[in-house]
């Protein structure tokens, strides 16, 4: 504590206050007196704060509160007042705003005090007695409209003891949001934007920097309470998050103090928000050095950014290249050089006078024998010859505030007495009706700045954005660096010149200040557990899914036809498989699917060549002929597997190749009939031939084909296959296949053809050991044994191989039993035709017959 106390007497000895000690506005002094005042016809009020006090607030309520002591007078006040007296004299001298109705004003101090700003406030309206609540107050105040006051906290006290007599009253410098409760300040007007909008303005300053984790110093009172709890909100709405928010007040004891430096060194954010005023500030910028904590980005309010006083104190550079919002520039032309002037100040208040003018050049008008070593004051000292608070004009914008408050009022006044050349009447109209059209008026300044009141008798918010630059002689420059202004839309309130910007520890690099860097496209975030969100983890997006944004919550799902890249960034389109006539496999199977078919139409060639031969004859040359013909299209039928399917090949592949090979089969099927029927009819008395004769094998073959021509037409008419394209099986391609439409119409034909196989082997199995010479049912019932091996085989390769495979592997059974018919049935003959033509006689035939 002591320190602290230590540290505050370097700010005090700036202004001299021994001597002001109780001098005007002790609470013991039953009278409150105007510091300044003028009569005139109609009267304005004001209050600000000429002195401090030290307000104690871990006071309990059994200790009587010590007589409030006004210290340390306030240079600000003074320039409040005479800005006020300017604008009223502004008025007064001119014609078109209340012509002939003189303006007259009393300025109250209220020692930054609550007790005593309400004690002033009484003063000034202590012409109304009426006490009933719920008539509204007809009799005149003493004054018109009050102008203040400076701090939120006072203003609260006044506006809410004054609300119910609807006295208006306008503050220049109370930014707290709370005041824009109508309902609990119904007269409170003002001409400063709320920190709503402040508060607004810096969530959205802060997140347009990229800062979302930061930390927050709050004065302990309602304007930092209210403030920062208006920043919150803002900032949640807008992703930013806070790792502290921690209140403060220049009377913490030195423990708090230190639980606030542990707090922020062991903190990560490097950006702090400072809901504070010039003095708390003053303070921590020297505790802040004693822990030598240094080169965080401070974020200001209005409250001390734009404060030079601050600025010069500032001498570690604790503060160096701070950024928020300032009250734009604004001039009053004409009103610096009638601050300066102080003789409005003198004819106005004599004992106010004095002390302005003691504390001014540090003199004393009254000569005592203790104050032997102080200068006597002559009267003459000039001005220009000295620098302080007084002399200093950053405020002007405040100043402005002030001077817009006043011509409010007067437009208000000027309305309702119905002023037109001159005003019909000066009488005072009564404070509510008053007050309805102050907050109706709509007026422009003589530097065409527009003035009105929102529906919470706040102006529109306009800011600058000052930035703390170091200047060469290691003294800050505050320089604007941008602009906010509430009323654009929300997109463009915000216009900040980033390469103008000097960071903390005088860096050209903006700093960051982030929980967790962002996540780069192809992750999401993922909070983690128990954090804030603004602490996540990346996690890549799973395969199928892509983020392609920075900073994304969720992994967007690709389009079904789509598939993520291995960067998970984009979706990319999947790809399309399918046995193509372009691919190695695609050009074997075509290659031996021809060959297939060449060999059919050699063996077909050389059966007609030989066809007068007895083997030829022996053999049933028609069926033969048949045979070799429907197996040159099962060969041929394979390649329509092959390729990219389309609704003509998918329905074309199975029905062709049904049809073909149960052609083909139905063949072999008279084939071995006839064999039979053949050794039947060496038989005596037996005339089977005349029972399967050319036409009834003409017939049968045609039967059987028919019967599968009738499945596949029933499989067509009901649902056909189609092409399709599978998604399910591969999730990164696409398989392109035909679809079956109905399982059973493909499974009656596979069972039509296995059927008739199966029978064929049976009938050529009994006829195996029939003798003959030449007896076909040998090789008959071989090649029937490597078909139903191939399509047994066939079906779990069918059903379990994925993708093109499938088509691959019924291409290769289909390729696989017709060579096997080919090869069993017509290359014995074949050699025996060409290597062995001595055998090829009728005797060598039939003899065999006559040997067995
Ligand atoms: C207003 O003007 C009148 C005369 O025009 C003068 O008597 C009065 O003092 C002026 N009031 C102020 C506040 O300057
Ligand atoms: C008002 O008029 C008086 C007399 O004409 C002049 O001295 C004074 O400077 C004027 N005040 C302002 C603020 O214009
Ligand atoms: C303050 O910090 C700086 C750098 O971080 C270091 O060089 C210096 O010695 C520290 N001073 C004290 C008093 O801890
Ligand atoms: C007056 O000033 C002198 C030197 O300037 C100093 O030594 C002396 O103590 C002062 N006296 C008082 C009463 O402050
Ligand atoms: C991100 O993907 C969406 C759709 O997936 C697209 O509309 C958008 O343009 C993409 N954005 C970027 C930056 O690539």
């Amino acid at each position: 504590m002591e320190h602290i106390f230590t540290l505050l007497h370097v700010v005090m000895a700036i202004i001299n206050f021994s001597r002001t000690n109780g001098t005007f506005c002790s609470m013991q002094g039953e009278l409150v007196y105007p510091q300044l005042s003028k009569e005139g016809d109609i009267t304005i009020g004001a209050i600000f704060p000429f002195h401090s006090i030290w307000e104690i607030t871990d006071l309990s309520y059994s200790v009587r509160p010590p007589p409030v002591k006004c210290m340390s007078l306030d240079f600000r006040a003074f320039q409040f007042s005479q800005t006020l007296i300017y604008a009223i004299e502004e008025i007064n001298n001119s014609s078109s705003l209340l012509p002939g109705v003189s303006l007259g004003y009393k300025i109250y101090d209220t020692c930054s005090s609550t007790a005593m700003g309400v004690r002033a406030v009484m003063a000034l309206v202590n012409g109304n007695e009426n006490l009933d609540l719920n008539e509204p107050c007809t009799k005149p105040t003493e004054v018109q409209a009050m102008i203040g006051e400076t701090y939120s906290a006072v203003s609260m006290a006044i506006a809410n003891s004054i609300g119910p007599l609807s006295v208006p009253i306008i503050s220049h410098y109370s930014t707290c949001e709370c005041l824009s409760d109508k309902r609990k300040y119904p007269s409170f007007l003002r001409t400063i934007p709320s920190d709503y909008f402040q508060s607004r303005a810096l969530a959205e300053m802060v997140k347009h920097f990229g800062w979302t984790w930061v930390g927050a110093i709050r004065r302990d009172d309602d304007y930092g309470n209210s403030g920062m709890a208006a920043f919150t909100e803002a900032a949640s709405e807008l992703g930013i998050c806070l790792e502290y928010s921690l209140p403060f007040f220049r009377t913490y004891s030195q423990e708090k103090v230190l639980r606030i430096i542990q707090q922020i060194k062991s903190s990560t954010s490097r950006v702090i928000i400072g809901f504070l005023d010039t003095w708390d500030l003053e303070m921590l910028v020297h505790v802040f050095f004693e822990h030598n904590i240094t080169g965080y980005q401070w974020v200001g309010t209005e409250a001390w950014i734009f404060d030079p006083e601050l600025a010069k104190l500032d001498r570690f550079n604790i503060l160096q290249g701070a950024i928020g919002m300032a009250i734009s520039e604004t001039t009053v032309t004409g009103l610096q050089d009638f601050i300066l002037d102080v003789q409005p100040l003198k004819s106005a208040g004599n004992a106010a006078f004095t002390e302005f003018w003691e504390a001014m050049f540090q003199c004393t008008f009254t000569i005592e024998n203790d104050y032997r070593n102080t200068t006597i004051c002559t009267g003459k000292e000039k001005l220009s010859e000295v620098e302080n608070t007084f002399t200093d004009m950053s405020l002007m914008p405040i100043f402005s505030n002030v001077y817009k408050g006043v011509y409010a009022v007067a437009h208000a006044l000027h309305h309702l007495l119905g002023c037109t050349k001159t005003c019909p009447t000066k009488k005072q109209p009564d404070p509510f009706t008053f007050l309805e059209h102050l907050k109706r008026v709509h007026f422009k300044t003589k530097e065409g700045e527009e003035v009105y009141f929102d529906a919470n008798g706040d102006p529109a918010a306009k800011y600058e954005i000052i930035n703390w630059q170091t200047t060469k002689e290691h003294q800050y420059e505050f320089i604007a660096v941008g602009l906010y202004d509430s009323s654009f839309p929300p997109n463009d309130r915000l216009a900040v010149n980033l390469n103008s910007i000097v960071w903390a520890q005088n860096s050209n690099q903006m700093p960051r200040s982030v929980c967790s860097e962002s996540c780069p496209s192809g992750t999401r975030k993922a909070v983690q557990k128990g954090k804030p969100i603004c602490c996540f983890d990346c996690i890549p997006c799973a395969e199928g899914e892509i983020s392609n944004t920075t900073d994304s919550i969720e992994c967007e799902q690709c389009n079904q036809d789509y598939w993520s890249n291995t960067r998970r960034d984009e979706c990319v389109k999947k790809e399309i498989e399918f046995l193509s006539y372009e691919e190695t496999m695609g050009i074997l199977l075509t290659v031996v699917s021809i060959i297939g078919a060449l060999t059919t139409i050699i063996i077909a060639i050389i059966f007609f060549k030989y066809k007068d031969t007895p083997i030829v004859k022996a053999n049933n040359s028609e069926l033969s002929f048949l045979l070799l013909f429907s197996l040159t299209l099962c060969f041929l039928c394979s390649l329509t597997f092959i390729g990219q399917p389309s609704e003509w090949s998918c329905v074309l592949r199975h029905t062709m190749f049904g049809i073909i090979f149960v052609l083909c089969i139905s063949c072999v099927l008279g084939k071995t009939i006839v064999v039979l029927m053949a050794f039947r009819a060496t038989l005596p008395g037996s005339n089977a031939m005349k029972w399967f004769g050319p036409p009834q094998q003409r017939l049968s073959v045609l039967s059987l084909t028919l019967i599968q021509v009738l499945i596949c037409v029933i499989w067509l008419a009901t649902s056909p296959p189609f092409p399709f394209k599978n998604l399910k099986r591969y999730k990164e391609k696409i398989i392109l296949e035909c679809h079956l439409g109905s399982n059973v119409g493909f499974w009656a034909v596979l069972g039509y053809i296995g059927l008739l196989a199966l029978f064929c082997f049976i009938l050529a199995f009994l006829a195996r050991k029939l003798p003959d010479n030449f007896n076909e049912a040998k090789f008959i019932t071989f090649s029937m044994l490597i078909f139903c091996a191939v399509w047994i085989t066939f079906i779990p390769a069918y059903v379990s191989s994925p993708g093109k495979f499938t088509v691959a592997v019924e291409i290769f059974a289909i390729l696989a039993s017709s060579f096997g018919l080919l090869f069993c049935i017509f290359l014995p003959k074949c050699y025996i035709i060409i290597l062995k033509p001595e055998k090829n006689t009728k005797k060598q035939m039939m003899g065999k017959v006559a040997v067995k």
